[in-house]
């Protein structure tokens, strides 16, 4: 009998056997991850966004190293804390008050107390089919599920509303139907939907509306930041937030995440309104990761990145397009979703009504045959890194031609 539930410890990370045979990883390296069964393959999961620089970053790795051999867990303040803290704070703006912990999902559990203190209301909204961790209060809506599809009254569970993702006037509705939420909580581009980004002016309206109403916006950057540019994409996309939350791509792989707001926010977690713990929050290896990984992206060339990702989707879809199947893609250069059809989804709803799980489970198995990993999920995406060079991008388009060879 084997002791592991299921195989690995989230049952989001579970991929299918192939011909009975379970795929583990030996290990992994810039874009490539070796399997037990000795091939070498091209990742597109990369940690499901949890590095923008490619598996095991020298640099990263290096640091950690270094922190981890002056000890793992000091108990009080040490030096790296307030360094990562400053430079994270140098890349998301107004947000510049830093509390770190270990993982997107407690992140997002702190921001809501944040918010819940600060404005001493209770209800809190999140975006049908975002995912915002797994934590009971936010584990509700998930893409896929009956509540996402808002079918009728508007769903709620334990104090947590759900509202339409670029319905401009469903934000105003959620106001009538709740008028004293603390916060609505919102990712940037409805990633973890299959990437559906936001409406023009969609952002802004809605930071518009949650003020307007008294309520805070919490930006959950943890799958987008740092993603787009080097700091928080919804910054860029036009969100004026009070708190956000980022993780994955900070840490290039290391368990850390932050909440970050704005100073007249954060105060409750200071003058006695709320409370942070943690005996991991801020430990060494982590911080050393953050500042490793920030110094490296702060370098980056993220327009270069975008366009040659964007450039690549283009021609993944001309190549199932010349084996007779319309393929589409949402999303952006760095992370984007495929889908049957020609018109891209700009809604839950229509992302709903082309999620097909059966072709991109035969999908997977086409590309794991050409050594590429995706992510065997209708809603699931493909990821990009600066590790991934022209080689590597023109290795994924012909894994895909041939995988798309195999579909028709
Ligand atoms: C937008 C978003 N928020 C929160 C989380 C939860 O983060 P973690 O898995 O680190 O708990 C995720 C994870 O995928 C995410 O994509």
């Amino acid at each position: 009998m084997k002791h592991l539930i299921g195989g690995i410890s989230s049952a989001g990370r579970a991929l299918p056997e192939i011909n009975g045979q379970a795929f583990s990883v030996a290990r992994s390296h810039g874009p490539w991850l070796w399997g037990n069964d000795g091939e070498r393959y091209l990742d597109t999961a990369m940690g499901f966004g949890a590095t923008m620089l490619g598996h095991a970053h020298p640099a990263v790795v290096d640091a950690i190293c270094r922190a981890a051999s002056n000890g793992l867990m000091p108990s009080f303040a040490h030096g790296l804390e307030e360094q990562a803290a400053a430079s994270l704070a140098s890349f998301t703006g107004p947000l510049s008050q830093v509390v770190f912990v270990n993982t997107g999902s407690e992140a997002v559990h702190l921001a809501c107390r944040v918010a819940r203190a600060a404005t001493g209301r209770q209800q809190v909204a999140k975006f049908a089919a975002g995912y915002d961790g797994w934590f009971d209060a936010v584990a509700f809506g998930n893409a896929g599920s009956a509540a996402a599809a808002m079918a009728g009254p508007r769903p709620q569970q334990n104090g947590m509303w759900l509202l339409r993702y670029n319905d401009f006037d469903d934000a105003e509705r959620l106001f009538q139907d709740c008028p004293e939420l603390a916060a609505v909580v919102v990712e940037p581009v409805l990633a973890n939907a299959g990437c559906v980004a936001p409406a023009p002016g969609y952002l802004k309206h809605l930071c518009e509306v949650a003020h307007r109403h008294g309520a805070l916006v919490i930006l959950d950057e943890v799958l987008m930041g740092f993603r787009l540019q080097a700091g928080l994409s919804g910054h860029l996309l036009g969100a004026d937030a009070d708190i956000a939350t980022v993780g994955k791509a900070i840490g290039s792989g290391m368990p850390v995440a932050a909440v970050v707001g704005k100073p007249e926010v954060m105060a409750v977690l200071t003058d006695g309104r709320a409370n942070r713990a943690g005996t991991y929050n801020g430990a060494p290896p982590a911080c050393a990761a953050v500042i490793a990984t920030l110094e490296q992206l702060r370098h980056q060339d993220y327009p270069a990145l975008l366009a040659a990702g964007d450039a690549t989707r283009a021609r993944i879809a001309q190549a199932f397009a010349e084996h007779g199947q319309s393929v589409c893609s949402s999303g952006y250069g760095s992370v984007f979703t495929f889908w049957q059809g020609s018109v891209v989804p700009q809604t839950y709803q229509q992302a709903a009504a082309c999620a097909d799980q059966g072709w991109t489970e035969r999908l997977h198995a086409a590309l794991r045959g050409q050594q590429v990993l995706s992510m065997p999920f209708a809603f699931g995406r493909a990821y990009l890194t600066f590790a991934h060079g022209a080689a590597e991008l023109e290795r994924l388009v012909e894994g895909y031609r041939a995988a798309a060879l195999s579909l028709a």
